[in-house]
């Protein structure tokens, strides 16, 4: 007999070797290397090498590698005028799912799926979502496109492309960690829409597009807008624990916090709560972060027990906000660094496909006779 989980909860729907989730300890790791050693040592780039290729690279690997994907950071030719067609005025997200599926009108194949193709398609999302953000935010301020240069990181060139600049070491460093943070999460809702979507055998661009959609979602990685909003709600420090307990009193969620799998800290907030706290002092912020903390702290007394922490969208806002990101632009950044995982995925569902499809309940009527419309 089928089992019935609403929600899918607890259930185990494919097999990863990318991403080990231990919700109860607060554990999470790459390909077995914990996610603070990756978030300390590693970089952006090197961490997709790993998780798509289930280790480490070489060095000669390494600077290959991310010499193809910078090689890749311009659109193609004609893509810009696909860009300027956007409403000024659109939300980043419905653009972002819109261009990344232009993409595949300018490639000559977009339904191979053989594992040459499809790293290929993964190094071209991936090398250009950056630049197409970057582009729109230019577009839509009345500025001119910033070109990205190959000299920099996906980071520091998102940073460069987006505000003409090039950024602090300490403020790339800080991109590039969240990246590292924000890669893959096993089988989070918009990494399984990539895999039931590619699990028909379609194509990439069908499966990263179905996941932006899935990102999108307050519930999913659209609460790190929802925690900034929340953070610019609260005028000051003494009206936190009223803010949140009268929320929590209308049996309101509190973004940022709560997760399906941890209940325990995310060991992602941990680290990003330390790098919102050092930016915070650094940019002048100190009051940002201090709300944070004060949230944690009331919700720590109020929701604790029940398991409820604070998620990786939690500090992802004060960061962000302290990188100097606009508001709308938080969650385009996690499908920025999630298309690491994303793509990953679809191609290990390629490596050992089986079609999903779920069951249902049925509980509607039966043996229902035709009323004729002049009966009804
Ligand atoms: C991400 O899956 C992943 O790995 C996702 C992600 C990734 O890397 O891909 O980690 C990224 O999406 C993080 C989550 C971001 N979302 C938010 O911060 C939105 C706020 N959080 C909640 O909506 C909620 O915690 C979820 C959606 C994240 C998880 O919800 P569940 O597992 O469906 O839990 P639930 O809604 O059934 O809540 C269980 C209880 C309820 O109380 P009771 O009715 O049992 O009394 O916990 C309460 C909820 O009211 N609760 C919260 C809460 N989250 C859960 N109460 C207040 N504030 C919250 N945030």
């Amino acid at each position: 007999m089928p089992t019935y989980a609403k929600g899918l909860e607890g259930v185990i729907a494919a097999d990863t070797k990318m991403s080990y989730i231990d919700g109860e300890q607060g554990v999470l790791e790459y390909v077995g290397i914990p996610i603070g050693e990756l978030a300390s040592h590693s970089t952006f780039e090197e961490t997709v090498f790993l998780l798509w290729n289930l280790r480490l690279p070489r060095k000669g690997e390494l600077e290959s590698f991310t010499a193809d994907l910078r090689s890749r950071y311009e659109v193609p030719a004609g893509f810009e005028s696909k860009l300027l067609q956007m409403p000024r005025d659109a939300r980043p997200m419905h653009v972002l799912r819109t261009l990344v599926s232009a993409l595949s009108l300018h490639d000559t194949n977009p339904d191979a799926n053989d594992l040459a193709s499809l790293r290929s398609k993964a190094l071209n999302i991936l090398a250009r979502t950056p630049t197409i953000l970057a582009y729109y935010h230019r577009f839509r301020s009345g500025l001119p496109f910033v070109r990205p240069d190959p000299s920099l990181s996906i980071a520091e060139n998102f940073l460069y492309m987006l505000n003409g600049r090039k950024p602090t070491p300490t403020m790339a460093k800080a991109m590039d960690v969240c990246l590292v943070l924000h890669a893959d999460h096993g089988l989070n809702n918009s990494t399984f829409s990539a895999r039931v979507v590619i699990s028909t055998l379609s194509d990439m661009y069908s499966a990263i597009v179905a996941a932006i959609g899935s990102l999108k979602g307050p519930l999913h990685g659209g609460a790190n807008e929802g925690v900034m909003v929340m953070l610019n709600e609260i005028p000051n420090l003494e009206s936190v624990e009223k803010y949140v307990l009268d929320k929590l009193a209308k049996k309101d969620k509190i973004m940022g916090f709560g997760h399906r799998v941890y209940k325990a800290y995310d060991p992602r907030a941990a680290h990003l709560q330390s790098l919102a706290k050092q930016l915070a002092q650094d940019t002048g912020n100190a009051d940002l972060y201090a709300k944070s903390k004060k949230i944690e702290d009331v919700m720590g007394q109020a929701v604790a027990a029940k398991g409820i922490y604070p998620n990786v969208d939690f500090y992802s806002a004060t960061t962000y906000h302290c990188i100097g990101l606009p508001l709308d632009l938080f969650t385009p950044v996690f499908v920025i660094a999630r298309i690491g995982g994303w793509a990953g995925h679809v191609i290990e569902q390629m490596s050992d496909n089986r079609l999903y499809r779920p069951t249902t309940d049925y509980t509607g009527p039966h043996a229902q006779a035709y009323v004729p419309m002049d009966k009804r």
